[in-house]
């Protein structure tokens, strides 16, 4: 299990290895993560990696794309396509304010 935290709202949730974070953001809103198109198209659910990004899937081409687009900043990921690959102590995650 990894303990999942999200900053600002400070929501924490337990999360194993396999889990999307778009389901696991769906099933707790109170993460407060904003969605729009779940595919890797807008870049409205970037969010920064504080820790624990070794837990992570690789992001693909598509989500690179996007993240280009908003300046592609050290550690920034897109949630609607992040997968547990292998669990950690502790992944923090950061929203990107989308403004
Ligand atoms: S919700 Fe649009 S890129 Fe994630």
């Amino acid at each position: 299990m990894t303990k999942l935290r999200f900053e600002p709202s400070g929501y924490e949730v337990e999360i194993s290895t396999g889990s999307r974070l778009v389901d696991v953001t769906d099933e707790h809103p109170r993460a407060d993560v904003p969605y729009s198109c779940r595919s890797a198209s807008c870049g409205s659910c970037r969010v920064k990696v504080v820790e624990g990004a070794e837990g992570l899937s690789e992001a693909d081409e598509d989500e690179i794309d996007v993240l280009d687009i908003f300046g592609n900043e050290d550690g920034v990921r897109l949630c609607c396509q992040i997968t547990m690959v292998k669990d950690v102590p502790r992944l923090v995650l950061e929203v990107v304010d989308p403004d």
